[in-house]
């Protein structure tokens, strides 16, 4: 049914309805866009232009193919209809005939389609949020196994200082607690009602606009019809959080991909998220963890895609915008994949605390102690800073740990060093001397995941 048909006397060509039909994709907003019409024919009943009886049909009938909906039995595939709006009409006017041809009085697709956009992008948000929260608890968990188990921290990928591998967790947390509050906010924001705005300049129908967004669940209507039909930033917001978050897995998946290799080997993944080779027996790839990684291509590239669509379209609807949908759709649903998987990736890796400790130790690791040491005694911290790594040097043409210098050889190079040295280079001192707000040491790290824990506990209810 198209939904245009006195201008016309030939119907589209075959190319025309490829790239001009939106059904293949915006099916999915099937559900919202049938409870918008609920709430529309209540509109017009109030409006005047829909008796009781009729109101009654239509959302009788609404209801019913809501459920069908919402099962997954209606066929859009076979449909020839062009998206979502002209499915849902051209099915109730089969069931209803001129009862339904009155539905679309005062409103218009532009309207309806922000609309619906909205509200799906509100369920998919809520659900993303628990994503989130999910990878935030597994991040707790895995610490809570590991709590005392300490890992190299690294800068320019050398060994830097050491940390325990709970504040690396600790890091990941603040970063999805973040993506959470980013997903919070766009819910205020794009919790407005564009229905109600007609085609762009509002509608000569009486309708309560206020009613109509109470009973969408938004908080308000859009106050300008123009902008109510022409904006995307909510899909825009979504897809720039959807891509910072994936950036954030991105990055623990490459830490973990490291971490996880021959060279590191300080841990395990499941079978469950991993893959072998089909010639090299002995292999087991991090194919999850990649596959967190190398989605960020497709999913960055979604919001640029929309951003380029947008910049240069004159108010107000302009077919262009129908390009949102396939990106932000994609971006959803790899967003959702990855989270879980991140899930179960934490979920069943193990931490291998023998050989984390090992290279912790590793690396010179404690040289900036040997410099604070000097500092307490007196040396100005330049020149600590110089005496440390002279003692690098010497220690790495002895072939030892800086812990394993003699009292006389730290001598031969700073007589300030003495023998109380030793315990200041010892690794669990190095920790935990780190303890100003947000630093590595112990009783901060195991502090601050009981206060997350807790917090957690408080979001999930
Ligand atoms: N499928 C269209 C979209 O997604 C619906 C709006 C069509 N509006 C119009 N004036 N042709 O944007």
């Amino acid at each position: 049914m198209a939904l245009w048909g006195g201008r016309f006397q030939s119907g589209s060509s075959d190319m025309f309805k490829q790239v001009n039909d939106s059904l293949p994709f915006d099916y999915v907003m099937a559900s919202e866009d049938i409870w918008g019409s609920i709430v529309w024919s209540r509109a017009l009943k109030e409006a005047g232009v829909l008796n009781e009886n009729e109101q009654f049909q239509l959302e009788s009938s609404l209801i019913a193919l809501k459920k069908q909906a919402e099962a997954g039995t209606l066929d859009f595939a076979n449909s020839p209809e062009e998206d979502i709006h002209s499915f849902v009409e051209a099915t109730l006017t089969a069931e209803l005939g001129d009862i339904a041809r009155k539905l679309h009085t005062g409103r218009s697709r532009n309207d309806q389609v922000a609309t619906d956009f909205r509200l799906w992008c509100r369920s998919h948000l809520a659900s993303l949020r628990e994503d989130c929260l999910n990878v935030i608890s597994a991040l707790l968990k895995v610490a809570t196994r590991h709590e005392n188990a300490i890992i190299p921290g690294y800068t320019h990928l050398q060994r830097a200082q050491p940390v325990y591998f709970a504040h690396w967790c600790l890091a990941y947390v603040e970063m999805l607690k973040r993506d959470v509050s980013r997903i919070e906010d766009l819910q205020k924001r794009l919790n407005q009602c564009p229905l109600g705005s007609g085609a762009l300049a509002g509608t000569t129908f009486p309708v309560d606009r206020d009613k109509i967004a109470a009973e969408l669940g938004f908080d308000s209507p859009c106050l300008n019809s123009l902008d109510a039909v022409s904006d995307r930033d909510f899909v825009l917001e979504l897809l720039f959080n959807a891509s910072t978050s994936m950036m954030h897995l991105s990055r623990m998946a490459e830490d973990l991909i490291f971490y996880n290799s021959g060279e590191a080997g300080f841990l395990q993944l499941g079978d469950s998220v991993t893959s072998g080779s089909s010639l090299m027996p002995q292999k087991k790839n991090p194919d999850a963890l990649e596959l967190m990684r190398g989605k960020c291509g497709r999913v960055f590239g979604n919001l640029q895609a929309l951003l380029v669509t947008m910049k240069g379209l004159p108010l107000a609807y302009n077919k262009d915008m129908q390009e949102d949908k396939e990106g932000a759709i994609d971006s959803v649903n790899q967003w959702h994949i990855c989270l879980c998987i991140a899930v179960e990736v934490l979920d069943t890796l193990s931490l291998n605390e023998e050989r984390c400790r090992a290279a912790a130790q590793q690396g010179y690791a404690n040289a900036t102690e040997l410099a604070d040491y000097l500092v307490a005694k007196g040396i100005p911290f330049r020149t600590a800073h110089d005496i440390s790594g002279q003692a690098v040097v010497f220690a790495i043409s002895k072939g030892k740990a800086l812990e394993d210098l003699s009292v006389a050889e730290f001598q031969s190079i700073n007589d300030k060093i003495e023998e109380d040295v030793y315990p200041v280079l010892e690794l669990e001192s190095v920790l935990n001397k780190r303890n100003v707000l947000g630093g590595t040491n112990k009783e901060l790290v195991i502090r601050a995941l009981y206060v997350e824990l807790e917090k957690l506990d408080q979001l999930t209810g």
